[in-house]
């Protein structure tokens, strides 16, 4: 555990918000080695006793790991339908919460952590954290669908943001497009093609903001270096104020839309491929 403030320390501990730790801090609360510390900055760390009217706190350890999500498994704490849960494809994993959701037949990356204030603000829609996703669609993929995609295609819930889109690959009968969006809607990729008329055979997220899955077979996870929790951090920065009462490490209003979908046909992935 590295040095930080003591509302950190506090907030990590779950003893409440930030703000929260802050007033318990000037209220004389709180002591660290036995002193009344008034100083809520105070620079604190793992060889300090801190207590909270007289009880010993303690920040818990904050974990996040890159899941590179099979087919089949639910992006959920727990789901009756599905054969397994993705909480359950890491060690310890039901300590954890998954960023946001991939439908039942989708591959690709999901970030599961414990740190609920970052997980909230990857997840806000303000933030607008770019994942890529490469598709197999059936059909032909024309210059005026790629330039309808791009520019915003109109869905039961709204106009979606303009994306990325590029053609990888045209064959007889498939296509395999790239596609980098802003925003998280359900089922938001399937829908906007099939606003334009085609229907997903495979669908893989190769990106979640700085987060790509080289090297990351599908079915495999790996826990995230100390500069890829800052590069997320980093790209949460933006919506900060409408989160501090948050409870740091606290994971919050976590759960998103159901997994929606029927399970793709049976065959190779995109992400076992690589992506594509
Ligand atoms: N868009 C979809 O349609 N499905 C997903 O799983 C993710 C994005």
């Amino acid at each position: 555990m590295n040095k930080m403030s003591l509302v950190v320390y506090l907030a990590r501990a779950g003893v409440g918000s930030r703000r929260a730790c802050d007033e318990l801090v000037r209220d004389n609360r709180v002591t660290v080695g036995g002193e009344i510390v008034t100083f809520p900055r105070q620079e604190t760390g793992p060889d300090d006793e801190v207590a909270v009217d007289g009880e010993i706190v303690v920040p818990k350890q904050l974990r996040y790991v890159l899941v590179n999500k099979p087919r089949g498994v639910a992006s959920t704490r727990s789901d009756p339908h599905a054969d397994r849960v993705i909480v359950d494809m890491v060690p310890e994993g039901r300590t954890l919460f998954p960023v946001g959701r991939l439908d039942l037949d989708t591959t690709g990356l999901i970030v599961l952590t414990n740190d609920g204030v970052l997980a909230n603000r990857l997840m806000h829609p303000r933030y607008g954290v770019q994942k890529s996703y490469v598709a197999r669609v059936r059909g032909k993929v024309s210059k005026r669908v790629l330039a309808a995609l791009r520019e915003g295609v109109e869905l039961e819930d709204g106009l979606t943001s303009p994306a990325e889109v590029r053609l990888q690959k045209q064959s007889a009968k498939t296509a395999v497009l790239e596609l980098t969006i802003r925003e998280g809607r359900k089922r938001q990729i399937k829908r906007m093609l099939a606003s334009v008329g085609l229907s997903v055979e495979e669908l893989h997220r190769r990106r979640f903001g700085p987060l790509g899955d080289k090297g990351l077979q599908v079915g495999a996870s790996r826990e995230l270096s100390g500069d890829e929790v800052d590069a997320l951090r980093r790209a949460g920065e933006g919506v900060r104020s409408s989160l501090d009462q948050e409870v740091e490490g606290e994971p919050m209003n976590l759960a998103g839309d159901p997994p929606a979908g029927p399970q793709a046909a049976a065959g190779d992935t995109l992400g076992e491929r690589g992506g594509l």
